[in-house]
């Protein structure tokens, strides 16, 4: 039995952005992916029912701080400004901000991007490389990495910067499209939990650890994610 205290009694209330596979996307009115099945374990190992709720990425913090959700696990890296308002768990994945192109794009690297229109999902630490570097003109913010590769697609903006996994199943799932690597740095991945509540990330981290020493974790990266 939990000793913890959810929003709802007996229910651990997790917040994501379902347009980022394979960490989370619909499968008809069911969120799944890594996110959801790490959420899941998590959940069994604290005996509470688990409940997803599908938001925009840049509503999860502020839900979490008013007590809408207990949570959030939605690809969020780690940084210190995030930290200043949640509280992070232990690192569960990683992840690297990669640039897709149109296959007959002229954009080869990073270097290119400049006065280029580049697509990026609102609130996401690719949006905020991208204005710190390129400047908040030639940043197209939209609302989550589909819509991005959408707009792409539509040639409304000349490339997008989103995280590599996505990046690779959005590719696989378009045609047309390419990834290229940037010098963006390896970004941890965590769950992200309200700072009033301490017990709860004890208690996430207890069961996280659990997880990966039986091989829980890897088994579900590996499902997803192709080498
Ligand atoms: N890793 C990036 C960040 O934390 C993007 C995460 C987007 N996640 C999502 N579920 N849409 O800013």
């Amino acid at each position: 039995a939990a000793e913890v205290t959810t929003v709802e009694p007996g229910v651990l209330t997790m917040g994501t952005n379902a347009a980022f596979p394979p960490y989370e996307y619909k499968d008809g009115d069911d969120i799944v992916g890594i996110d959801a099945e790490i959420a899941q374990a998590m959940a069994d190992k604290l005996g509470l029912k688990l409940e997803i709720v599908d938001m925009d990425f840049d509503s999860l913090i502020a839900s979490i701080q008013s007590g809408k959700i207990d949570m959030s696990l939605a690809g969020m890296t780690v940084t210190e400004e995030r930290k200043q308002n949640v509280d992070f768990t232990d690192s569960y994945a990683t992840g690297v901000q990669v640039i897709i192109v149109k296959d007959d794009s002229d954009i080869a690297s990073v270097d290119d991007l400049q006065d280029k229109l580049i697509g990026v999902q609102q609130g996401t630490t690719g949006h905020l490389y991208c204005a710190d570097d390129f400047g908040e003109d030639h940043v197209n913010a939209l609302p989550n990495g589909a819509t991005a590769v959408q707009a792409l697609l539509q040639g409304k903006v000349d490339c997008v910067v989103i995280d590599q996994e996505p990046a690779k199943a959005f590719v696989e799932a378009n045609e047309g499209l390419k990834i290229l690597d940037t010098a963006y740095t390896t970004e941890d991945y965590a769950a992200a939990v309200s700072k009033d509540n301490p017990e709860l990330t004890a208690a996430l981290n207890k069961a996280l650890q659990e997880l990966k020493d039986d091989g829980t974790i890897q088994e579900i990266l590996d499902k997803y994610i192709k080498a």
